[in-house]
């Protein structure tokens, strides 16, 4: 199958930290296009004799990685993670990140704050100077939801940020509810000042459960370029 010039360089990203993988490792496997590279190449390398244990986080990655049957497990089983491989939405300088686009976000927080090491996989049109330009995503509670978006915009504009705070809709026009069965509302804030201050207010609304903004969690960046593949971190 040919992939389209920004799938092979994700497919690249992938590869980069496929070399990182090590027999006996215990995995954390992120969720969305660039994150189903890396489950492709682990599981060409499982099918080769790789031996290794991971934690899915999504229903859509697990079955993915049950096609390939790559070994899985839970945070249950296995509470500490040696290297988490997972994409995202808009990277900074700083690595900060924002994740959420595929509605992950919680299980991908969970599980990378549960890894020694989380190393984000890219192509270039992910890398930002300032976090924002994507919207972001919020994931609450289904009861309050009205009242959660309002706390949502009011923090936000504390922080010097502004825009509407619109709950996510699948394609059919149904509420789209994360794997564990929550809302996600998506808010245009437009470029964050600051993403720390941001993260810690969202933090703290009754009715949040969790947020995109990925602070302080990845330990490298690898970014497939046309010119060549960069590691930041
Ligand atoms: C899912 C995520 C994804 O990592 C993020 O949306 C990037 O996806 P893609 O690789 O398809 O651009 O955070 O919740």
């Amino acid at each position: 199958m040919s992939l389209s010039p920004v799938e092979q360089l994700k497919r690249q990203a992938a590869e980069r930290a496929g070399a990182l993988v090590r027999s006996g490792m215990k995995l954390g496997l992120g969720t969305g296009s660039t994150a189903a590279h890396f489950v492709d190449c682990l599981g060409e390398k499982v099918r080769d004799g790789l031996d290794v244990v991971c934690v899915p986080t999504s229903e859509r990655t697990r079955l993915q990685a049950e096609g390939w049957a790559i070994r899985l497990t839970t945070l249950d089983e296995i509470p500490e993670l040696d290297l988490t491989v997972d994409g995202a939405d808009e990277f900074d300088p700083a690595l900060r990140m924002i994740k959420g686009g595929g509605g992950a976000l919680l299980r991908e927080k969970i599980v990378a704050a549960s890894s020694k090491r989380m190393v984000v996989i890219t192509d270039p049109s992910k890398e930002v100077a300032r976090l924002g330009k994507f919207k972001l995503p919020v994931e609450a509670d289904l009861f309050g939801l009205t009242a959660t978006a309002h706390k949502i915009a009011r923090a936000a504009k504390a922080h010097g940020c502004s825009g509407p705070v619109v709950l996510r809709k699948t394609t059919s026009g149904e509420r789209f509810l994360t794997d564990g069965g929550n809302a996600i509302f998506d808010c245009d804030f437009g470029s964050i000042p600051d993403a720390d201050a941001l993260a810690a207010a969202l933090n703290a609304i009754p009715g949040v459960i969790e947020h995109g903004l990925f602070i302080g969690m990845a330990t490298a960046v690898i970014i497939a370029d046309p010119a060549g593949i960069r590691v930041l971190g």
